[in-house]
């Protein structure tokens, strides 16, 4: 845990104490934007570089995984980062590990070490066991086989969570983190810059092998649910593209591209 906590919210986020972002990083401050994904995307198309970084103060309709909505009240920190990632929309998928492990970085240097940080399939980060980050990636080509953007959006509960959801949520304030939206900004920004350039040198391994090191239930039972049924199994790992491998109870090994994970409640493990 970091000893001091500045507690610096996006309002007070002044001049004096806009963070210190990497090389090749820029901040763009917004008040109220319907997404940041959206925002962002927008500076994508009139050609924004990569390595711009937009946080709002609050989104009105703040998107998450499969068209869900993601609540954005004030207080919680709302941010998406520009990329301009060479390479095709499969490989693409491995982003959405880097942006993890990166936020898992950032989180658990900032919480006291007896509260697990971990990493929840796909892209969830938990903490003591419930959902306080979510990661949406978002990515366009120009028509050719590589993408021209990259978004990748993160939505972090600083100070409140959600109370009717699936999985339980939790916030960084109900662990007694009195960090501020605005002090995590440079930390999750330094945390990409390091991983990514990992990734574009040693690619997937070491990225997979870190998340692995903080993986929520592999190696136990898991439900995965989908709009229309849900599939139970040990929970393997992940392919090289980030698919999560699932054991089932006949012994075959199926890939999963998609899902939430819950724990499997009829399961031992
Ligand atoms: C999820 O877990 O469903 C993903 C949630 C991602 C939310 C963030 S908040 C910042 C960025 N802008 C959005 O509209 N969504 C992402």
């Amino acid at each position: 845990m970091t000893p001091a906590h500045t507690g610096v919210t996006f309002d007070t986020m002044s001049d004096a104490n806009t963070p210190q972002m990497p090389h090749g990083y820029d901040l763009v401050k917004r008040d109220r934007v319907t997404s940041t994904n959206e925002s962002l995307r927008a500076l994508a198309d009139e050609g924004a570089p990569e390595g711009t970084m937009l946080v709002a103060r609050s989104q009105s309709a703040g998107r998450g995984r499969y068209g869900r909505r993601w609540q954005s009240p004030e207080g919680n920190l709302y941010l998406s980062v520009l990329l301009r990632p060479d390479c095709a929309p499969m490989q693409a998928l491995q982003l959405g590990f880097v942006a993890g492990v990166a936020l898992g970085d950032a989180i658990s240097a900032r919480v006291p070490a007896s509260v697990p940080v971990q990493h929840k399939w796909p892209n969830d980060i938990l903490l003591d066991g419930k959902k306080l980050a979510g990661i949406l990636l978002e990515s366009g080509t120009t028509g050719g086989a590589k993408l021209d953007w990259l978004v990748i959006g993160m939505g972090v509960n600083v100070v409140s969570a959600p109370k009717d959801t699936a999985f339980p949520a939790t916030a960084l304030a109900d662990h007694g983190c009195t960090l501020g939206p605005g002090d995590l900004i440079a930390p999750i920004a330094h945390a990409l810059s390091h991983w990514i350039e990992r990734w574009r040198k040693d690619g997937f391994a070491p990225v997979r092998a870190a998340w692995y090191a903080r993986a929520y239930r592999r190696g136990q039972a898991v439900q995965v649910r989908f709009e229309n049924g849900a599939k139970s199994g040990l929970f393997v790992g992940l392919d090289d593209d980030g698919a999560m491998l699932l054991q089932t109870a006949g012994g075959a090994r199926e890939r999963l591209s998609y899902g939430a994970v819950f724990p499997d409640i009829g399961a031992a493990g």
